[in-house]
């Protein structure tokens, strides 16, 4: 992968991998990301309602993440676009703060790009980036036991399943399991 500039203030460089480039989000992106974050078959698995309105999206892009942001000391993440085509069509985060050197990543993708190791490649990208600049000695990733393709991700990523906690919740109320997955720098060092 090239990283395209340096970190600023929390915010990541842009970054060019293989097939993709991951930029930063900005307000101007809210249609694409509505595009698939109103979508239940990508909302629901990844633990959130579906966004109802652009408007709502654009809010959320300029006021709810960054704040979330803040108050977590989260870098920024990225959203995705395919080299070629300038639009977003996922996102890749660092979406909780566990401790000063172990963050949780999320990631969510479009319904008509799944099964191309889009989001596998994205998340490469962003694992070499928190274990090389950020410094950190741990990576997280949940989910729920029901998501096999978000399970199949975490295994190709080769995160280990850390603990199954039994019989929570979803988003939607419905029983399962939540699955805790980790990837330690050493052994992310040890399969390069
Ligand atoms: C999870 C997700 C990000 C995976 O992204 P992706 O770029 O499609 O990942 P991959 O191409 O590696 O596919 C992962 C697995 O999904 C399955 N899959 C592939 N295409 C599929 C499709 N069209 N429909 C259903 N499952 C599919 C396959 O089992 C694949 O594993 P394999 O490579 O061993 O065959 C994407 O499915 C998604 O956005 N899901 C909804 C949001 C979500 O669940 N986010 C994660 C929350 S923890």
């Amino acid at each position: 992968m090239k990283i395209l500039g340096k970190i600023e203030n929390n915010i990541l460089p842009d970054i060019e991998t293989g097939r993709l480039y991951l930029c930063q989000r900005t307000v101007a992106d809210a249609a694409d990301i509505f595009a698939y974050a109103s979508l239940p078959e990508v909302t629901y698995p990844a633990g959130f309602p579906p966004v109802e309105t652009v408007e709502d999206e654009a809010y959320y892009l300029e006021h709810v993440l960054p704040k979330s942001q803040a108050e977590q000391q989260l870098p920024s993440g990225y959203g995705i676009k395919l080299k070629g085509e300038d639009k977003v069509i996922g996102s890749v985060d660092f979406n909780h703060r566990h401790a000063d050197d172990v963050l949780e990543i999320g990631y969510t993708l479009h319904p008509d790009y799944w099964g191309q190791g889009i989001v596998p490649e994205a998340t490469s990208a962003l694992i070499e980036l928190g274990f090389t600049l950020l410094k950190l000695h741990k990576l997280e990733l949940n989910c729920y036991d029901t998501n096999k393709q978000s399970q199949r991700v975490a295994e190709k990523l080769g995160f280990t399943l850390e603990a199954r906690i039994r019989d929570r919740k979803d988003v939607q109320g419905n029983r399962c399991d939540d699955l805790r997955y980790g990837l330690l720098k050493s052994e992310w060092e040890a399969s390069r």
